[in-house]
């Protein structure tokens, strides 16, 4: 039984779904613990491309159970969508997706109040997913969200729409926003409630039994450290803990259970939606890194903003995430590259800073300190022996290890499962290579 956390290491996007949807025949269980479905995860297999939003990117494996946890946001109509469309392609969305009895679920008007507080910010916007992931975590905090399990009481249902609504209208209506009808929505979710009971569970509990009988589970995260409304740049961030901690109390398990901490980090970095970026190239090499690794939002289509590897956030990851092993992906992007740049370290005011800082307004003021290495001049895509990799890559891939404190156990080299290294000696203990490597010559 191993119990293994897979997060990303910088603003998202660093490729967990591929990496997940990989190491899953390792576990019996894939778990998301936070967000919604403002998360896009592009999994390819055998070329066929498969797009996750909220759930687990382990779905593609028959016979592993898919959790959504407590502190996931759902939306019952993006669920349904999405489980529809795993159901065309021959996926199968039965028993072996839960949903947590105490997820908040998000509303019609979750979306809306989030184009208002968007718009009422102007040039300050967050630049969100507009999923209503926002708002909806908002009404978590103040005690006036509507759960799953309000779905299999239809009288309790019902009052929480009205209440919320007599809440929400007005807002909406100072927004020049037409008032919604409660009953409308009250019989649209009567009729997911219908659809949704079958998955309704009463997670944590499910999740002891089965580690009590020696299951393993791969905990899931979406978007990235510097998205965690804790730790990353605040206010530029979601409104979850995609950090490891979010795993206790997203799905009710303890510290104890868990065994390792992987964390899936690009060989460059990108962001999409507003907000500092230190290492961002808004120039030609911006756009080349991001036409080659086809830098475009899996939720909203917006392109993500790219620019050169930036150790310091990567390294505070780690630290604060109890990192010690990395999936290192897309360094195939950087293949044409004659000479590439690692930032190293930030200055601020003339000093050099001992680590990240979270302060939006500090970031987007430091002077990024860069090291600049020479590229390995030929394609990384194919190699699968680490030994036949390029040393100008290898060396490449040391100088980040040093910087961040972590070792790369998986180099990920293209989008398919068999495009990926992965090194015996650094995954012990996280996964069971076995099982992974039958997966992948599948
Ligand atoms: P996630 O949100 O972290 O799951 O990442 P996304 O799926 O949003 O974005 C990562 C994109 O990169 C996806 O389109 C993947 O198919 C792709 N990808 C993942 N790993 C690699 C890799 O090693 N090389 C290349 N070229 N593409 C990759
Ligand atoms: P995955 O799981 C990249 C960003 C948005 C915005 C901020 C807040 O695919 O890595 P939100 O809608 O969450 O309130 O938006 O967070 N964001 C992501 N960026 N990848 C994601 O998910 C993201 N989910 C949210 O762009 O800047
Ligand atoms: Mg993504």
């Amino acid at each position: 039984m191993t119990n293994v956390v897979v997060l990303g290491t910088q603003w998202g996007d660093e490729g967990k779904g591929k990496i997940v949807d990989l190491i899953t025949p390792s576990f019996d269980v894939v778990a998301r613990y936070q967000g919604g479905h403002n998360a896009g995860h592009t999994v390819y297999v055998k070329g066929r491309k498969t797009v996750l939003h909220l759930i687990p990117s382990g779905v593609l494996h028959e016979g592993t159970l898919c959790v959504i946890g407590n502190g996931v946001v759902l939306s019952p109509k993006a669920f349904l969508a999405e489980a529809e469309s795993l159901k065309k392609l021959g996926v199968s969305v039965g028993r072996n997706i839960v949903l947590s009895k105490n997820a908040h679920l998000i509303l019609p008007y979750h979306p809306l109040l989030e184009g208002l507080s968007e718009d009422r910010r102007g040039s300050h916007k967050i630049g969100t997913t507009k999923q209503g992931i926002g708002p909806a975590y908002e009404d978590k905090i103040g005690r006036r969200g509507i759960r799953v399990a309000d779905l299999l009481d239809l009288d309790v249902l019902k009052d929480k729409i009205r209440e919320n609504l007599a809440e929400k209208n007005p807002l909406l209506e100072q927004g020049g926003i037409a008032p919604l009808d409660p009953d409308a929505i009250f019989e649209e979710f009567k009729g997911y409630a219908l659809l949704l009971a079958p998955h309704i569970a009463d997670v944590p509990l499910l999740l002891d039994d089965l580690i009590k009988e020696g299951k393993s589970i791969l905990f899931e995260g979406a978007q990235g450290v510097l998205l965690d409304i804790d730790h990353g740049t605040y206010p530029y961030v979601t409104a979850s803990n995609p950090t490891a901690g979010g795993v206790c109390t997203g799905l009710g398990v303890g510290p104890n259970k868990i065994q390792a901490v992987l964390g899936i980090t690009k060989a460059y970095t990108t962001r999409v939606g507003s907000g500092p970026f230190p290492t961002e190239l808004v120039e030609d090499q911006g756009k080349t890194i991001q036409e080659r690794g086809d830098e475009f939002g899996a939720t909203t289509g917006r392109s993500r903003r790219c620019g050169w590897f930036d150790a310091v956030p990567v390294a505070y990851a780690c630290r604060i995430n109890g990192i010690e092993t990395v999936a290192l992906t897309k360094p195939d992007i950087l293949d044409v590259f004659q000479e590439i740049r690692i930032c190293t370290s930030y200055k601020y005011k003339g000093t050099l800073l001992r680590s990240f800082p979270v302060e939006s307004e500090v970031l987007a003021k430091v002077e990024p300190q860069y090291r600049s290495v020479r590229g390995w001049g030929r394609p990384l895509a194919k190699v699968s022996d680490f030994a036949k990799l390029p040393s100008a890559f290898k060396d490449y891939l040391k100088i980040i290890e040093d910087l961040i404190g972590a070792r790369a156990g998986i180099v990920s080299t293209g989008v398919e499962r068999e495009d990926t290294i992965l090194l015996p000696e650094r995954l012990k203990g996280i996964v069971d290579l076995a099982k992974v490597r039958a997966a992948q010559s599948r």
